[in-house]
């Protein structure tokens, strides 16, 4: 696929996703969500990418939602198809067995921040901003604002951001767990960039049932999330990433994991 609102981007080992619409604050229209759904599905088809970065492109936006004037021309009918189409996308981002990481370099609104939401983790900029304004377009948050935030930051921060349509800041988006961490605008990617190279020396088999562990606890009962996790744990004790780390610690060596 020729990718046009999409930079796709792969490395030796991770795979970076940069939003390029810059002159539209990197909008979420339904060809970017093609572009990503297709990306996606080739990341989960190359067992040689362990991780994923997703990012915007140019200084002011990671996505400013929607794009709006796509969205204008909705009725009933192709409204909720359009916001069926973008979930699917997002539910294959939260779904991958890698885990993903939303590097936020500016605004991060509606769409843009149920984007970010569907990442396993976040890392901003302090010049980031969050909200779903949703409620001044007469909507609702359409991929998941409604129902992946409230998982992360609960019911009543998710409600509070979701019928006040107000805009916070990155340092107010840690302080309610929608962010892991803030950096300096500058410093984003290199200190991003340092928590991926510390993940990816880790046993690759390993983290990925970490990450098919931790997204199964958001649907699965807390007793069949228990189970979930044993099968898991038994399966690493079959791998040669167990052999290596458990054999390595013994013998007081570094563990290398292919
Ligand atoms: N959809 C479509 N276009 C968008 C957009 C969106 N969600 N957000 C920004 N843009 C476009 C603007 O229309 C403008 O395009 P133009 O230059 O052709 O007029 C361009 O991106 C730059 O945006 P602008 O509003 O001029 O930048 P700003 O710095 O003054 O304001 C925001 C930045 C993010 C506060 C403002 O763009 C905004 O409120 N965007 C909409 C956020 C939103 O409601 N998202 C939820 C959508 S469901």
């Amino acid at each position: 696929m020729d990718y046009s609102c999409i930079i796709f981007q792969k490395e030796e080992n991770y795979a970076l996703i940069t939003l390029n619409r810059p002159e539209k604050l990197n909008a979420l229209n339904t060809q970017l969500f093609n572009e990503l759904n297709h990306a996606l599905i080739e990341i989960e088809k190359d067992p040689k990418i362990r991780l994923l970065l997703l990012t915007g492109s140019g200084e002011k936006a990671f996505a400013a939602g929607a794009d709006i004037a796509e969205l204008n021309a909705s009725n009933q009918q192709t409204g909720r198809l359009f916001s069926e189409h973008g979930s699917k996308v997002m539910e294959r981002l939260a779904n991958l067995p890698i885990p993903s990481i939303a590097m936020v370099n500016g605004f991060a609104l509606g769409g843009g921040c149920e984007l970010a939401v569907s990442c396993h983790i976040r890392f901003c900029s302090e010049k980031a901003k969050f909200g779903q304004p949703e409620v001044n377009l007469g909507i609702i948050p359409g991929y998941g604002g409604t129902q992946g935030l409230s998982r992360l930051i609960g019911t009543a921060k998710a409600m509070e951001l979701n019928i006040s349509g107000k805009i916070i800041s990155a340092q107010d988006a840690k302080e309610i767990g929608l962010v892991n961490e803030v950096f300096p605008h500058d410093e984003l990617k290199e200190k991003t960039m340092d928590f991926v190279n510390l993940v990816l020396s880790k046993s690759p088999k390993a983290v990925s049932s970490v990450v098919r562990a931790v997204t199964a606890s958001q649907t699965l009962s807390p007793s069949e999330g228990l189970a979930y996790e044993s099968i898991l744990f038994g399966q690493m004790c079959g791998t040669d990433d167990f052999k290596e780390g458990t054999s390595a610690f013994l013998e007081k060596r570094k563990a290398v994991f292919l």
